[in-house]
């Protein structure tokens, strides 16, 4: 019966203790292998950010971030005093079309904005070139801070003709076409924009982390300790940001504990192999995940759940999203009547007490494996590093809307790292300032001080 499922959802989607720490143990090597020449399968990418902001940056500066929910254009001032800054912002919708349209209908549409934006909030004004940080949220193997190779597309983006090539002059062509006064300063990653965000504002703060659609984290590296630039004779003490880009943690499936429906999920995928860590925990996959767990107990006949009612609305692939689970998770009433009325609403479905009892308990199953398996990401940094004691910035909807994130994972944490009940946690995973605006912006000004002093 329906109570024999818990009973096994619970075996598949737990991640007891010492799971964690066999994880975090290899990952640890894994962000060690992707500093290699020979690399790994996490990329690790040096990003040209180098160093932390010392508050005193200055200037005004637009911001692009193209994270993949939302296109958003920022206008930065940083004035004068210490870790200040003023923003203003638009929010444009990024079609779900575009994200598997043509190039050119993509660089069209972020020109597009950008110009609205400067028409808008500049009308009439002669301009003098603005610097822009763009924060392109995807894997880009850089060589210098503003280019960037794409190196695949991920969150579900598969737009052709893009992988493989540096985003910068499709990009910088589109705005010329339109006259747009812009001179882009900075790619940045938004893991590398949090971090120095963050940074600016708090200065324990050692990793940026992205909690959301997709997941992610930089940290600052020294240039001693990455091998695979050992060529550039680089100032070993130097500083620079990593984008780790460990949603490819593990796609060889030496220890993640993944379930059948994580694997139907990546060979559903426009990308089958790719970012296998991030698909169990990022926000785009947490609702496809019930949702294939849920399809797979209705075509079970000894399992009598939604019996004989049509359930089409939920075969329909990623029709449920991470806020689905999270009102599920958040339905405050003891019958669950709010997750009853989901159901009816949404998905044309009746539920009795104990179907939505399955269903809550699997949200609270995947929300969880969610959070404690990104900690292991976060000990994974904190062990490579030596790092006993820090703050992490984070940012970004699972992390900022999911309930209990923040708290599983700190559990997790807890777990991993062996630290002794009752005192305050040596490593906090804290809400992020804005790492795609404010931080963009800071990279740029990085970038322009950087260049001013011919380094
Ligand atoms: C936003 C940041 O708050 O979070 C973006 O400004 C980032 O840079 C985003 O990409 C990630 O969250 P989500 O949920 O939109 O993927
Ligand atoms: C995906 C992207 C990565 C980004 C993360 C969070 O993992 O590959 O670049 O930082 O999503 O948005």
């Amino acid at each position: 019966d329906l109570l024999d499922q818990i009973n096994r959802l619970e075996e598949l989607f737990t991640v007891p203790q010492e799971k964690l720490k066999q994880i975090t143990d290899h990952f640890v090597s894994e962000l060690t292998k992707g500093l290699t020449v020979e690399g790994g399968s996490i990329p690790m990418n040096p990003t040209w950010c180098m160093g932390f902001p010392d508050g005193y940056e200055t200037g005004t500066f637009l911001a692009l971030d193209m994270g993949g929910t939302n296109l958003r254009v920022c206008e930065i001032n940083l004035p004068e005093e210490k870790g200040e800054f003023d923003i203003i912002q638009s929010k444009y919708r990024m079609p779900e079309e575009l994200k598997t349209g043509t190039a050119d209908e993509l660089w069209d549409y972020v020109a597009d904005c950008l110009q609205q934006f400067i028409e808008y909030h500049h009308e009439g004004e002669e301009l003098d070139q603005l610097p822009l940080g763009f924060t392109f949220s995807y894997p880009a193997t850089q060589e210098y801070i503003d280019h960037g190779v794409l190196q695949r597309w991920t969150k579900g983006f598969d737009i052709e003709g893009v992988e493989g090539k540096d985003v910068v002059p499709p990009f910088e062509a589109a705005l010329a076409e339109r006259g747009v006064p812009i001179k882009l300063t900075a790619l940045v990653n938004d893991t590398t924009g949090t971090l120095i965000a963050s940074a600016y504002t708090d200065t324990d703060i050692k990793i940026g982390c992205i909690f959301g659609t997709g997941c992610n984290a930089a940290y600052m590296e020294d240039c001693g300790s990455i091998p695979k630039l050992a060529h550039m004779k680089l100032d070993p003490n130097l500083p620079m940001a990593i984008n780790c880009e460990w949603g490819a943690f593990d796609n060889e499936h030496k220890v993640l504990p993944r379930t059948p429906y994580d694997i139907i999920i990546d060979k559903e995928s426009p990308r089958p192999g790719q970012q296998s860590f991030e698909k169990m925990i990022a926000g785009l996959y947490l609702g496809e995940i019930f949702r294939l767990v849920l399809v797979d107990l209705h075509g079970n006949p000894d399992v009598k759940i939604f019996d004989g009612q049509d359930i089409g609305k939920l075969k329909k692939a990623y029709s449920l999203d991470a806020s689905f689970l999270a009102q599920i998770e958040e339905d405050p009433f003891e019958n669950l009547s709010e997750t009853q009325d989901l159901f009816a609403n949404k998905l044309s479905i009746t539920t009795s007490k104990p179907e939505l009892e399955l269903c809550r308990r699997l949200a609270e199953l995947i929300g969880t494996r969610a959070a404690r398996l990104s900690a292991c990401g976060v000990a994974a940094i904190c062990k490579k590093k030596g790092i006993s004691s820090c703050h992490v910035g984070a940012d970004g909807s699972v992390f900022n809307k999911y309930p209990h994130f923040k708290a599983r994972g700190a559990q997790a944490l807890r777990e991993i790292l062996d630290w002794p009940k009752g005192k305050k946690d040596p490593i906090e995973i804290l809400p992020a300032e804005d790492g795609s605006g404010v931080g963009a912006a800071l990279i740029s000004a990085l970038t322009l001080k950087r260049c001013k002093e011919g380094q």
